[in-house]
């Protein structure tokens, strides 16, 4: 394993205040989404999609990295260039997403288990050659009445230990993602006892697996109320429980913690990873960025709504969440900015 190589991956993927695009949609969601906007849901549209986001101008002014989905790596622009390819020529870091999603799990019909395991060293290799050096595997932990149990929690760290060393071992550096949905009546106490427990057992598999925990990102969910629950708690609530929850879980060996936004409104999501990042800068040893798609990504799918016309006012919209989310990151995002930044996109669309 080249550690130095692993590292210094980690670190370029989180550094200046920058985070991730994920852009890793399965086809499944992909076409659901493009669905709810009537959008043709075939690969050719989902490469046209995807080569409106990657071809912002200035994503890499917010965006240092981006995870792709194994369609597109394979897909070329409608110029010729490999988009892999395009994706290095904007300044970002290519990725890719390795598990095959999340199953319902044996003998625990309300939990799910992620698969993707097999063959998994040889489909490293393959992406290795193609030039993506990181990875993306998503563990999915539900609360309800019952859940999640010891043993859905157990067998998910596991397999996300094992993949996290596959990557290493191929020289991707992994991103360890085990999200606790916020679907549910929950509270934010309830949220934070989970993600406690998840990511005390997915560190203590990392480390049991020979993980090189400086080589990894952790990608985890923000802690929050359950979307159905009374009492939605404020800013700085959420801001101090995320925290603190990491502070006591997350090694300060371990580089970056890119946040998934999990259904929060884009604004929400900004808004949050502002003020954890205002409020507790200097005390976390890691940087604390972001990782989103939906929260990047839905201004500018609703704008773009499949027509090549839409495409530079919905590069705009992508381009001002990136941007609003690198303000978040060093603790400099307000409401004041986010309508100041999108007023002035709207100028610049005058000359467009
Ligand atoms: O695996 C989940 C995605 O990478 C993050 O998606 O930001 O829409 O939750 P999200």
């Amino acid at each position: 394993m080249n550690q130095d190589k692993l590292i210094k991956t980690a670190q370029a993927m989180v550094t200046g205040n920058k985070g991730l695009i994920a852009m890793d949609e399965s086809n499944p969601t992909c076409n659901k989404r493009f669905a709810a906007l009537d959008i043709p849901q075939t690969p050719k549209m989902r490469l046209l999609y995807r080569e409106m986001l990657i071809t912002t101008p200035g994503l890499n002014e917010g965006i240092n990295a981006a995870i792709l989905y194994d369609e597109t790596v394979r897909q070329k622009l409608s110029d010729g260039t490999p988009f892999v390819k395009a994706v290095k020529n904007a300044g970002i870091i290519p990725g890719i997403k390795l598990d095959m999603g999340a199953k319902d799990m044996a003998g625990f019909p309300e939990e799910k288990i992620t698969e993707g395991l097999d063959g998994l060293r040889e489909r490293l290799a393959e992406y290795s050659e193609m030039g993506l050096r990181f990875a993306k595997w998503r563990a999915v932990i539900t609360i309800d009445d019952g859940v999640p149990t010891r043993r859905g929690i157990v067998n998910n760290a596991i397999i996300l230990a094992q993949y996290a060393a596959l990557c290493q071992e191929a020289g991707l550096v992994p991103i360890v993602e085990p999200e606790v949905l916020m679907d549910g009546k929950h509270d934010l106490k309830r949220c934070f006892s989970v993600t406690e427990h998840v990511l005390h057992t997915v560190f203590d598999q990392l480390y049991k697996q020979r993980v090189l925990t400086e080589g990894i990102i952790l990608k985890p969910n923000m802690v929050l109320p359950g979307s159905n629950c009374q009492d939605q708690s404020n800013t700085e609530e959420i801001a101090h429980a995320t925290v603190k929850c990491l502070m006591r879980t997350v090694p300060a060996s371990v580089p970056g913690i890119a946040f998934l936004s999990g259904g929060q409104t884009s604004q929400q999501a900004s808004e949050r990873l502002n003020a954890m990042n205002a409020n507790y800068k200097s005390e976390m040893p890691w940087a604390l960025t972001f990782s989103f798609s939906r929260a990047l990504q839905y201004p500018a799918m609703d704008i773009w709504n499949g027509k090549e016309e839409n495409s530079k006012r919905a590069q705009k919209a992508l381009h001002h969440r990136a941007i609003c989310n690198r303000l978040a990151c060093s603790g400099e995002y307000s409401e004041i900015l986010e309508k100041s930044i999108s007023s002035a996109n709207e100028r610049d669309l005058e000359f467009l």
